[in-house]
């Protein structure tokens, strides 16, 4: 996320920032050499990239991997009866907005796409494939028609609403964990759809998000292709469908015909700066996945459109004239990509921290090096045969920025990994999970979404679970870092992310040599299943097959990885969050007081065969008392 409103504010005297600046040394960008072997271990650190999707995974879990998350989400639907379960939530939060959603899927596909063997060689390709799948899923779900009407779900989930006069986060100021979202969402609002719409008499398109959907539908037809025909064949049709409603009903979500609240903060948080980037990278993926000559075409005209800047969910120009260049071999395209990443390497207008880091924007910072980074190694490969000279120099880049994330500047940017990781991410499932708080402060569960953000914001206890694999926002120009929760400017993690930086870390595999990596599982990982409240909760581990050299200590066989884990049953399960309520307030609901208990397995259940019952029913119960004395202080306000 660029930018952001202060979104929490206590009356509490903060605690003032712990700013840490990085041992390592101070370089010199120009003499900056390559590491002849490999420095670090990407296997592993993508091995953890893939994990931090557990982390953000929405819906149906087919099994638990972290015990700390389990199935979420899983009767979200639109206006329309639209499955939107699944996908991943953005951030900390669990909003689901359509452009930076698009940008991953589409990212995660063009990892394989590029790096895939790679991924196969060190064991990570079933996975990366997997989540390609689940990301193309919910985008297969968010066109519908009916009435004469063609729509199009741009957001999913309500992060602001005018209550009693006034505009309040909801699911910005909710600091539990996702799979409690709509027991104890701020003023008892559910999740909802905020739609696109296009028909004869109604333009309301999107064609920012509809075009990064397409891409994603493309690129991931183009990427699954040869694991599953059919499901990219579906995708291909979903991509045209929802390309031609974004290029019929041209209009960016930035207008105002969007006024609906349910718009605000993403206008506010992810501003469009225009659709012709997008449209040139979906008519470009479409004409890779289809070799139909009209979207190559198109993707001419809108690729010469387009401004070539930063390579961002924003701004994706860059992306589509690799991409066509790679099939065209035009020297105009040429020129326009040599120009970006002139400003990127050593020399080049982009400032850069002292100890390496090309330093684009403060918010994210990393997020936007592992991009280019990711287009430098992919460019590199176009150009390898013609220019070794500049291929080498744009690897050199990709190397330089992964290093330094990964520990050269002195410390480790990416979480459970390396020296120093980040102890304090802005991300609340990790902070306040549904197996843990309960454990530790009952009080907790349902106490004011302020208190508890309180808790989460300004403490400085460190998150309960590793959050494995997330890449960290990052550091000041100056290469120092706040690691605590309250500065998300640079703890924040996102889906986003991590998207490109994990293609980055398979290219930098594919240049060393898959060989020379041995695998990664998570073997001596801490996935929460010794922790208090898993073990009181009764929750089992999933039980992998033998052989699972992926998610188990085993030495590998090759029978064994492509099994689907089997899972006893998980007794400690969120209460039941009952039915969504759409737009309904305390007044309007009944309020809060109508806490569900209908013969659910409690979360805190210790013996699942005989007291679950009377204990979910007795903590509901400390939960309704907390709300109640809420209540009434809110009403003596
Ligand atoms: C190359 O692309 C430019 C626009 O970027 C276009 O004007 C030109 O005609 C193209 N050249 C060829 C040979 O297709």
């Amino acid at each position: 996320m660029r930018s952001r409103l202060i979104i929490f504010s206590a009356l509490l005297p903060i605690v003032p920032a712990q700013v840490i600046t990085p041992p390592g040394p101070i370089v010199d960008s120009a003499s900056y050499t390559a590491p002849a072997t490999a420095k670090y271990n990407y296997v592993d650190a993508l091995h953890k990239s893939f994990l931090f999707y557990w982390a953000q995974r929405s819906g149906t879990q087919p099994y638990d991997r972290l015990a700390w998350r389990t199935s979420s989400c899983q009767d979200c639907k639109g206006d329309y009866g639209e499955d939107l379960s699944g996908g991943w939530y953005e951030a900390a939060n669990t909003m689901k907005w359509g452009g930076p959603f698009g940008f991953t899927v589409m990212q995660l596909a063009w990892n394989v796409v590029e790096f895939g063997d790679a991924m196969k060689a060190v064991g990570e390709y079933e996975e990366a494939v997997a989540w390609i799948k689940h990301g193309a899923d919910y985008l297969l779900s968010v066109y519908s028609t009916s009435g004469g009407e063609e729509r199009l779900v741009g957001v999913y989930g309500v992060s602001a609403a005018v209550v009693n006069g006034k505009t309040e986060d909801v699911d910005f100021g909710y600091f539990g964990p996702p799979e409690e979202y709509t027991q104890w969402a701020p003023f008892k609002y559910g999740r909802k759809a905020f739609y696109c719409v296009g028909s004869a008499s109604v333009n309301k398109g999107c064609t920012d998000i509809a075009a990064d959907y397409a891409a994603a539908l493309a690129a991931a037809a183009v990427a699954l292709r040869a694991v599953d025909a059919a499901f990219a064949d579906r995708c291909v049709a979903m991509a045209k469908t929802i390309y031609n409603f974004g290029t019929k009903y041209q209009k960016s979500y930035q207008d105002p015909v969007f006024s609906d609240i349910g718009w605000t903060n993403y206008k506010e948080w992810y501003p469009s700066t225009g659709y012709s980037d997008e449209l040139a990278l979906a008519s470009t993926w479409l004409y890779l996945a289809t070799r139909d000559q009209t979207f190559l075409t198109q993707s001419q005209t809108y690729t010469t459109q387009t401004d070539i800047t930063e390579y961002s969910w924003a701004d994706k120009g860059i992306a589509a004239a690799i991409l066509l260049h790679r099939e065209t071999k035009n020297s105009t395209l040429l020129s326009r990509i040599d120009g970006y990443f002139k400003n990127l390497l050593p020399g080049g207008s982009i400032p850069r921290t002292p100890r390496g880091l090309v330093y684009l924007y403060k918010w994210g910072s990393l997020r936007y090096a592992a991009n280019a980074a990711f287009l430098a190694l992919t460019h590199a490969k176009n150009v390898g045969g013609s220019d070794a000279g500049g291929a080498a120099r744009l690897k050199t880049f990709a190397m330089q920025q992964i290093n330094y994330m990964l520990g050269d500047c002195g410390r480790s940017w990416l979480g459970g990994f390396g020296v120093d990781s980040p102890k304090l991410p802005y991300h609340k499932g990790s902070y306040n999970s549904f197996i843990d708080y309960p454990m530790f402060d009952i009080m907790k569960r349902g106490q004011d979404n302020a208190a508890i953000g309180t808790d989460f914001l300004y403490s400085r206890t460190p998150n309960r679970f590793v959050l494995y694999g997330a890449l960290v926002g990052g550091p000041n120009q100056d290469d120092t870092y706040v690691d605590n929760r309250e500065d998300y400017v640079f703890t924040e993690v996102t889906q986003d992310y991590n998207a490109a930086f994990s293609g980055a870390l398979a290219g930098l595999i594919e240049h060393y040599g898959p060989a020379n990596f041995g695998r990664a599982s998570d073997c001596g990982l801490d996935l929460g299943w010794n922790h208090p409240g898993a073990i009181a909760g009764g929750r089992s581990k999933p039980v992998y097959a033998s052989g699972d050299c992926y998610h188990t200590c085993d030495a590998c066989s090759s029978s064994a990885s492509p099994q689907v884990p089997q899972q006893p049953q998980q007794p400690n399960q969120p209460v039941n969050p009952g039915q969504s309520k759409p737009d309904s307030t305390l007044a309007s609901s009944g309020g809060p007081l109508s806490i569900n208990t209908n013969g659910v397995s409690s979360p805190w259940t210790e013996d699942k065969k005989s007291s679950g019952m009377g204990k979910s029913l007795a903590y509901n119960l400390v939960g309704v008392l907390a709300l109640t004395i809420g209540l009434m202080m809110w009403f003596a306000m």
